[in-house]
């Protein structure tokens, strides 16, 4: 990164504000980063500033900032008019545009044309690999991935990993820049297909969608059973001290006995491809699992954020 004169503060770009750009963009300001956000949609950059402020209440809640910081975090937010002008002179890139790898290639040749050789360009790919990502660029040794988790600003977690020709100084400085932000860096030594979270979120999801497919329990029954037993001790345990604790002999016969019947399949689950078959897409076409309207998505999501804003508050104040 280049050195700044004394009182300049780094600089960051967005690229895509969608869902998740506008609560990175936000974490970075919060961070002490000048944030330039570009979107290919018009008018989309300057909505994701409105979006930024709209959280921050959140960020309010959870002790992390004051009411009064408000105002100088939403002035260091930008929008610019292009991808040229988003990276011009930043130390950082946080590509978050739609998941598709002609897509993200194609940015990611703008970024590497546009962008400081210095800068690091990292992506927010859910599961596309970084050396795919990478392949059109001239410097594919400072691209590497950080994955946040929706929503960006109340969730503690980046993923960060490396694609086959990715520096190790660039995912040295991803994780201190996100430390920085008081963020949680988890370093992944290698690329895979989903990376970590997604793994494991997509592993549970598949044996689930398959237990519903087979009429087992309902979608309402299996996450009234997960919200009211796994993801209670989760918060506390993660997933190995909860093996811990039970007993890994408990836990070596139960596998044995188990893992030949877990799902294994291949393909997208029947009862997915069923469902957006008919047009259940999910809460924002009114159906998915569960019928929505707009109240119900709007009120869910208050009470995620509730929650979330609650855990944060813990992690910061015990
Ligand atoms: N939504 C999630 O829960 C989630 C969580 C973690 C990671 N991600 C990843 O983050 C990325 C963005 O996801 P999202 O949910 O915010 O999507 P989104 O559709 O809400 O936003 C994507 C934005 O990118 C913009 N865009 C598309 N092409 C562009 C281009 N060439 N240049 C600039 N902007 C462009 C779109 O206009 C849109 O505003 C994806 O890679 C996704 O997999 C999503």
């Amino acid at each position: 990164m280049t050195k700044r004169r004394p009182g300049e503060l780094p600089r960051a770009a967005v690229v895509g504000a969608g869902r998740m750009g506008h609560g990175i963009a936000l974490e970075l300001a919060r961070g002490g980063y000048l944030v330039s956000i570009y979107d290919v949609q018009r008018g989309r950059a300057r909505q994701a500033i409105t979006e930024a402020e709209q959280d921050a209440t959140d960020l309010i809640a959870a002790g992390v900032i004051e009411a009064a910081d408000v105002e100088n975090i939403v002035s260091r937010l930008e929008a610019v008019p292009s991808i040229q002008a988003a990276v011009d002179g930043v130390d950082v890139v946080f590509e978050a545009v739609a998941e598709d790898l002609d897509i993200k290639r194609e940015v990611f040749a703008q970024l590497d044309q546009y962008a400081r050789v210095d800068t690091l360009l990292l992506s927010n790919t859910s599961s596309i690999g970084i050396t795919e990502i990478a392949g059109s660029c001239r410097y594919p040794e400072r691209v590497a991935l950080a994955h946040w988790i929706l929503p960006p600003h109340l969730i503690p977690v980046v993923e960060v990993a490396p694609g086959e020709q990715t520096a190790e100084s660039t995912i040295v400085e991803a994780r201190n820049l996100l430390e920085s932000l008081g963020k949680w860096p988890i370093v992944l030594r290698c690329e895979l297909p989903g990376y970590l979270i997604n793994r494991l979120q997509f592993a549970l999801l598949r044996e689930a969608m398959e237990l519903v497919g087979q009429g087992v329990a309902s979608a309402t029954e299996i996450d009234r059973a997960v919200r009211g037993s796994i993801a209670r001790r989760m918060p506390v345990l993660g997933l190995f001290g909860q093996a811990d604790t039970a007993g890994l002999d408990v836990y070596q016969q139960i596998f044995r006995y188990l893992a030949p019947d877990l799902n294994r399949g291949t393909a997208s689950p029947a009862v997915l491809d069923e469902a957006i078959q008919s047009g259940r897409t999910g809460a924002t076409s009114g159906h998915g699992f569960y019928p929505w309207s707009p109240d119900d998505v709007s009120s869910t999501l208050h009470r995620r954020n509730a929650e979330l804003i609650r855990l944060l508050r813990v992690d910061r104040f015990g």
